[in-house]
């Protein structure tokens, strides 16, 4: 669980979605994640040159202090744990100190990220406050259809973190994604983009490289046309690639031992 994005008002571009805190949250964000010691400098362009006023951060990246999974680890617990190191997730505990940073105006939001129906049904069941914001892998190969609407239906604004694809799944690469961008004379990050921007989530892709920080935010004033949109939200081989399985799974002592528990069995 963290505290799933920073925002300021001051300066907010037009293009924002509201939370249901009252407050907005800038449609585009820098991702940071792997950034390292590029972050410094990447926040620098995208904040004064690009004009992003949505930052996303994690203790993981080695950029904030939060807590990123919603499992909680030992102090200093080896990647991935061993079976002593995965201690008791009180979500209830800590979302109740959430709430509090909340009520003592020390943040203005409070969210979660990397969350299962199962996990979302148990938080709502004794929230106060609801989350403002869900971040979750999202993009054409993994649209993880079932989360969003479970968060549409309870006003939780979803973050899609990896817009682009990652790793294994490139979607910058992909040929539906290229033939689409050659036919709107856009490139395929920007209507990657679009395409998260449609659906009504916010997108943070990560970027250390000057120009593509630019580029990724020039998304607005223009739409995906209905039939591409469509190719985009139907592509086939639906599946995450941030699984969380080197970060947790230990086969062999468990208690995680699959990728499947991880996600508390739900596709
Ligand atoms: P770079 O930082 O060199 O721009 P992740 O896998 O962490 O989600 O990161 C997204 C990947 O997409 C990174 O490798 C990033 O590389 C790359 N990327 C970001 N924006 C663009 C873009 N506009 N065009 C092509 N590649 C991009």
């Amino acid at each position: 669980m963290a505290i799933a994005t920073f925002t300021t008002v001051e300066g907010l571009k037009d293009e924002s979605f509201k939370l249901l805190s009252g407050h907005s949250i800038p449609a585009v964000g820098l991702g940071t994640w792997q950034s390292a010691s590029k972050a410094f400098q990447s926040v620098k362009t995208a904040i004064v040159e690009a004009g992003y006023r949505h930052i996303d951060a994690a203790q993981e990246y080695g950029v904030q202090e939060e807590i990123h999974w919603p499992f909680h680890l030992k102090d200093g617990a080896h990647v991935p744990p061993r079976a002593d190191e995965v201690l008791e997730f009180d979500m209830e505990g800590v979302w109740r100190e959430m709430e509090k940073l909340v009520r003592d105006n020390l943040v203005r939001d409070i969210g979660i990220c990397n969350y299962t129906n199962k996990k979302l049904d148990k938080l709502l069941s004794f929230a106060t406050i609801k989350p403002s914001v869900c971040q979750m892998e999202m993009h054409p190969g993994w649209r993880n259809d079932k989360m969003l609407e479970a968060c549409k239906k309870n006003g939780i604004h979803v973050t899609a973190h990896s817009p682009l694809g990652s790793g294994k799944r490139d979607l910058i690469r992909d040929e539906r994604v290229q033939t689409i961008a050659t036919k709107l004379n856009r490139t395929p990050a920007q209507v990657l983009m679009n395409w998260a921007l449609q659906r009504g989530t916010s997108a943070i892709p990560k970027s250390t490289n000057e120009e593509r920080i630019k580029q990724n935010i020039q998304v607005f004033g223009w739409d995906l046309p209905q039939e591409h949109f469509l190719i985009l939200n139907t592509l086939p081989d639906q599946k995450r690639v941030l699984d969380g399985e080197n970060l947790l799974v230990n086969k062999s002592e468990g208690p995680i031992r699959s990728v499947a528990d991880i996600w508390d069995h739900e596709d």
